[in-house]
């Protein structure tokens, strides 16, 4: 099990990765990322999440490399770490620059790509579901850092996650909007299962529009499972039959207990473990 990380053009070990102070990724979050997942060996769904780096660049006006370099960078240093299951982190910066909060200021855009360990939830947390509670710090306003840009800036986040372990332990943090609706996880989107139907909440609310989330919409709809998107409160997290939450590296993770309550039976429910054994067959089958 190993970490290597692409970085200045090159693959090197975790203590030869070097990046400038002056860096604006690492003095403003002027950045954006992508994690990826290996399923079976294979980079599940690569090209979704490079089309949304892209599209995460370009928001905030910043050059992306080339394709094809990203792409070449990725698999060079997945083959190097040479895991079993890689979890892969790719990252441009703005640069380094003179101290000058202006965008314009620089052009020098950096590609880090950093390859770890899949590190997926164990077994027994597939088995038994995980534990989430719902924070007091909202999402982000999609006026000011909008969650469908992937940003480094993820402060909002970590803060929030902090407060849910803090409190409780939980495993996730999940946030609202500023409306008080159910938005997404720290690092995760949610859905919940009510009377037999799907819900998870729309674009609109302000969140991360995630790989895995429109994965298992795909999945719900050529299995004709009742899904629609839609805004729900904190108390039908609560009271829900089910609940999951979905990230490139967890697939599908069953929510058992929200805010130290248990949800519905308290255990993984029939909706919930389907959809976890279809999208390990999508896995197994791959998604370039
Ligand atoms: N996080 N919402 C947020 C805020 C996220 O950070 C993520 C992913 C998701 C799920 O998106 P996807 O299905 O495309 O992974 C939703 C990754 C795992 C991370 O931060 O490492």
């Amino acid at each position: 099990m190993s970490i290597r990380v692409h970085i200045g053009g090159r693959v090197c070990l975790p203590e030869e990765a070097k990046i400038s102070v002056f860096d604006r990724g690492f003095l403003y979050g002027d950045s954006v990322y992508e994690t990826i997942g290996t399923a079976y060996g294979r980079l599940f769904a690569a090209r979704e999440h490079l089309v949304r780096l892209e599209r995460s660049a370009e928001r905030i006006g910043l050059r992306s490399p080339p394709r094809a370099e990203i792409e070449k960078a990725v698999a060079e240093t997945i083959a190097a770490a040479g895991n079993p299951e890689s979890r892969v982190r790719v990252i441009l910066t703005r640069g380094a620059g003179k101290l000058d909060l202006d965008p314009a200021s620089t052009d020098d855009t950096q590609l880090i790509v950093i390859v770890f360990p899949l590190g997926a939830p164990t077994p027994e947390m597939y088995a038994k579901g995980v534990a989430v509670a719902i924070v007091s710090i909202t999402r982000n306003n999609p006026r000011a850092i909008d969650p469908a840009v992937k940003s480094g800036n993820y402060l909002n986040n970590v803060l929030a996650l902090g407060e849910a372990r803090r409190r409780s332990g939980a495993y996730e943090a999940i946030l609202c909007a500023d409306d008080g609706c159910i938005a997404e996880g720290s690092t995760s989107n949610i859905f919940v299962v009510r009377g037999g139907e799907i819900w998870t909440p729309p674009p609109a609310v302000g969140i991360l529009d995630g790989i895995t989330r429109a994965k298992v919409i795909e999945l719900c709809r050529a299995n004709g499972l009742a899904f629609q998107e839609r805004r729900f409160s904190p108390d039908e997290l609560r009271g829900a039959d089910e609940a999951f939450i979905t990230s490139a590296t967890r697939g599908v993770l069953p929510v058992t207990v929200v805010d130290e309550k248990p949800v519905g039976a308290g255990a993984p429910g029939p909706v919930t473990r389907r959809l976890m054994d279809l999208y390990d067959q999508l896995a197994r089958r791959g998604v370039d």
